[in-house]
């Protein structure tokens, strides 16, 4: 298995690293997407690859892309990864990558929940609501919602925590027209993707999406799409209310994190020993092996 925790691309224009992905441009209208190994637990990226995972993730947006591509527009262009580097680079992009339409993120994260856990149960908690919209009252931790529902977060700058914001404050940042696709669109991907999930024993328990305009003001879907790190998956054979039930992925990461009392989730990390990344990195291909039915193409 090939791990690469950052790329260094040379012979294109580095447009940034964020927490797992490195993008480059590609002449003006596109952008090269390499998903790294890097893990980032409570929004702190650790300091050792997790092999591979940056190839199941890529894998498993490209599943969805092509699945719920009838939905709406997404940002793939077809282009092959190792035409777009130098032939000494094509090892860092094999299988983890996407040659992108460069598009103008939407600064809102379009977060869909099926469930009640993480943050929209602290607020529901606090206030028997969620981004405003007011739920039944007596739900259990993890319970399952009447219905799934649209919870907007506002983009955090470099270090920041996303802001959870209500459906008015997303129409005024960015008008109701647009909101409101956004939101409809999101609805739909999320309940089409649910559905197929659980067939696979996988209940979705919530999701972020992040979509784009392209250079007519077209709506695309962007970045990654309905992966372990951009969800909550959750086994269906040992869902359970009243706890917050493990997640396919990170749990072993997080679990070990929560032993450490004198770590406060801040930068920097403190190292992983190996067996807690080795248990994590059988999970990533389980998780992909159990959705798509197929093992990874490393
Ligand atoms: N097609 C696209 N056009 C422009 N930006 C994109 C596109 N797809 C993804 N991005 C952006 O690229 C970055 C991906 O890197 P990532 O590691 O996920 O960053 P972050 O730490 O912000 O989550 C994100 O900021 C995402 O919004
Ligand atoms: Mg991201």
């Amino acid at each position: 298995m090939n791990s690469l925790y950052q790329s260094s691309i040379k012979s294109l224009p580095l447009l940034g690293h964020g927490k797992v992905r490195d993008n480059y441009a590609v002449g003006d209208d596109k952008i090269l997407i390499v998903t790294s190994d890097r893990l980032s637990a409570f929004d702190v990226v650790m300091n050792e690859p997790i092999p591979g995972k940056g190839m199941v993730l890529n894998q498993m947006t490209d599943f969805w892309f092509e699945k719920l591509g009838h939905i709406v527009p997404n940002h793939l262009t077809g282009v092959a990864p190792e035409s777009v580097v130098a032939p000494d680079e094509v090892e860092q992009v094999k299988g983890r990558a996407v040659v992108a339409k460069r598009l103008k993120p939407i600064l809102v994260e379009a977060v869909v929940r099926g469930y009640i856990i993480g943050s929209g149960w602290k607020d529901y908690q606090a206030t028997g609501a969620i981004c405003g919209i007011q739920l039944p009252a007596g739900l259990k931790q993890a319970e399952k919602l009447p219905q799934p529902i649209f919870t907007p977060a506002a983009k955090a700058d470099i270090g920041e925590h996303d802001e959870n914001i209500s459906f008015e404050d997303m129409e005024k940042r960015i008008g109701t027209e647009l909101a409101t696709k956004m939101r409809d669109v999101a609805i739909k991907l999320y309940t089409e993707a649910s559905e197929y999930a659980a067939s696979r024993g996988i209940i979705i328990a919530d999701t972020k999406f992040e979509f784009g305009l392209d250079e007519n003001g077209v709506m695309h879907l962007m970045d990654e799409v309905l992966t372990a790190d951009s969800s909550r998956f959750w086994p269906a054979d040992s869902y359970a209310t009243g706890i917050s039930p493990p997640s396919f992925d990170k749990q072993f990461v997080r679990d070990y994190l929560e032993t450490l009392t004198d770590w406060g989730k801040t930068a920097p990390a403190p190292a992983l020993p190996a067996d807690v990344i080795a248990k994590t990195q059988a999970k990533y291909f389980e998780a992909i092996e159990r959705l798509t039915g197929e093992k990874l193409k490393a």
